[in-house]
C-alpha cells in the first residue's frame, strides 16, 4: 500500500498543510500568522480566526504542488492536540469535512509525536530505541523513543517551556516576538561569560525554568537602576549569557538521561532545536560522549504539517483511524 495523506496542522500559529505519498513528502505549505507580532504572544483568539481564513489556501496550495486532486487522497490527518483548543478546533472541522466528503479514513496525530517523527522526513533517520530532546514555545520534553508509536516521557518541564523563557526574556528586553531567534542572532556577537545566572535543580529528569524567568527580571531591574542604557549597552553578552545558561540546562538533563537509558542515539526537535548554541553543543557532546545526534532540518523543527503528514504515515500503516466523533484535546498527552 502506497498511502496518499493530505495532513493538517493548527495547533499553535502556524496554518500548515503537506502532502505525503508512500512515506515520502511531497510538500510542506505553511503560513504564519504576523497579526501577534504587537502583543508579544499568541492571541488564541485571533488564531483561531486566522486559521480559518487561511486554511482553505493553504490546503489547496498543496494539493495543486503536489499535482494531485482531492479524489486521488487515501485519507485525511489532523492535529488533534495538545495546542490551543478554537486553533485545533479549525484544522479538525476541515479534516472531518473532508474525509465525510470524500469518503476517506481520518487520523488523528498528537502534535507532540509528531515532532519526534519529524525525524523520519529526511534520508539521516535514526534507529530505534533513541532520545529526543522536545523543545519549543509550548514543551520541553525529554522522550525514549521506542518505535515509532511507542513514545514514553521521562522527563519535562515542571513549569515553563524553554521556548517561552527565550521569548520572556526577549520581550523583557523590548525585542518584538518571538525572541528566541533575535536572542540567538544576538548571542552570536556576545560573551557568554560576561554574566551569570542561578541554576534552579529539579529532581531527575524534569526542568524548571521559571525561576529563571524570574533571575532575569531582577538582573535587568537592578542593573538599568545602576545604568538605564544597560539593555543597549550590553544587549549582545546578555544574549549570550543568557542563551548559554538556558541551554546547558538542557544539555545536563540531557546527559543524565543518556546516562541512565544508556542510549547514545540523540535527537532533538522543536522549535528551539533551531537554535545556534543548542545544535553546537549537541556535535560537543557528540564528539565527548561518542553519541549520534540527529538535528532536522528547519523547516521541520518549528511547527509544520509534514511532520504529521509522516506520523499519519506510520499510523495508516497499522489501521490506526479515528471515527468522526473526535474532538480535539488542548492538552493531548504521549502515550494517551
Ligand atoms: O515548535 P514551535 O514552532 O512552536 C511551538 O510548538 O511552540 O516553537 C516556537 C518556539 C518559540 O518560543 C521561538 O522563540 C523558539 O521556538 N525559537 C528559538 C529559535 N528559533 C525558534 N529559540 C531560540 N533560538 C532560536 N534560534
Ligand atoms: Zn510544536
Amino acid at each position: 500500500m502506497h498511502p496518499l495523506i493530505l495532513a493538517i496542522e493548527s495547533s499553535c500559529d502556524e496554518t500548515s498543510a503537506s502532502i505525503i505519498q508512500a512515506g515520502k513528502v511531497l510538500n510542506n505549505v505553511i503560513a504564519s500568522q504576523t497579526v501577534h507580532q504587537k502583543y508579544g504572544g499568541v492571541v488564541p483568539e485571533l488564531a483561531s480566526r486566522a486559521h480559518q481564513k487561511q486554511i482553505l489556501q493553504v490546503v489547496k496550495e498543496a494539493m495543486v504542488s503536489a499535482r494531485i486532486s482531492q479524489n486521488d487522497l487515501n485519507a485525511v490527518a489532523f492535529t488533534r492536540g495538545p495546542g490551543l483548543l478554537g486553533s485545533l478546533l479549525v484544522g479538525v472541522s476541515f479534516a472531518k469535512g473532508m474525509a465525510v466528503a470524500l469518503g476517506i479514513p481520518l487520523i488523528e496525530v498528537n502534535h507532540m509525536e509528531a515532532h519526534v517523527l519529524a525525524h523520519f522526513i529526511g534520508e539521516k533517520n535514526p534507529t530505534f530505541p533513541f532520545l529526543c530532546l522536545t523543545v519549543s514555545g509550548g514543551h520541553t520534553q525529554l522522550i525514549h523513543v521506542k518505535d515509532y508509536l511507542t513514545m514514553e516521557v521521562i522527563g519535562e518541564t515542571r513549569d515553563d517551556a524553554v521556548g517561552e523563557a527565550f521569548d520572556k526574556a526577549a520581550k523583557m528586553m523590548g525585542f518584538p516576538y518571538p525572541g528566541g531567534p533575535l536572542i540567538d542572532q544576538y548571542a552570536q556577537l556576545g560573551n557568554s561569560m560576561a554574566f551569570q545566572f542561578p541554576h534552579t535543580s529539579m529532581p531527575d529528569l524534569d526542568f524548571s525554568f521559571s525561576g529563571i524567568k524570574t533571575a532575569f527580571l531582577y538582573f535587568l531591574r537592578d542593573n538599568t537602576k545602576l545604568n538605564p542604557n544597560f539593555i543597549e549597552e550590553h544587549r549582545n553578552d546578555i544574549c549570550a549569557s543568557l542563551q548559554k545558561h538556558l541551554i546547558s540546562m538542557l544539555m545536563k538533563k540531557l546527559k543524565l538521561a543518556c546516562d541512565q537509558t544508556d542510549i547514545k542515539q540523540v535527537a532533538i526537535a522543536g522549535g528551539v532545536a533551531a537554535n545556534s548554541e543548542l545544535r553546537k553543543s549537541i556535535n560537543e557532546f557528540s564528539q565527548k560522549f561518542g553519541w549520534t545526534s540527529f538535528i532536522p532540518e528547519f523547516q521541520y523543527c518549528t511547527d509544520n504539517a509534514a511532520m504529521i503528514a509522516i506520523a499519519a504515515h506510520y499510523k495508516f500503516l497499522k489501521n490506526q483511524f479515528s471515527t468522526l466523533d473526535v474532538a480535539p484535546l488542548a492538552n493531548l498527552q504521549i502515550g494517551d
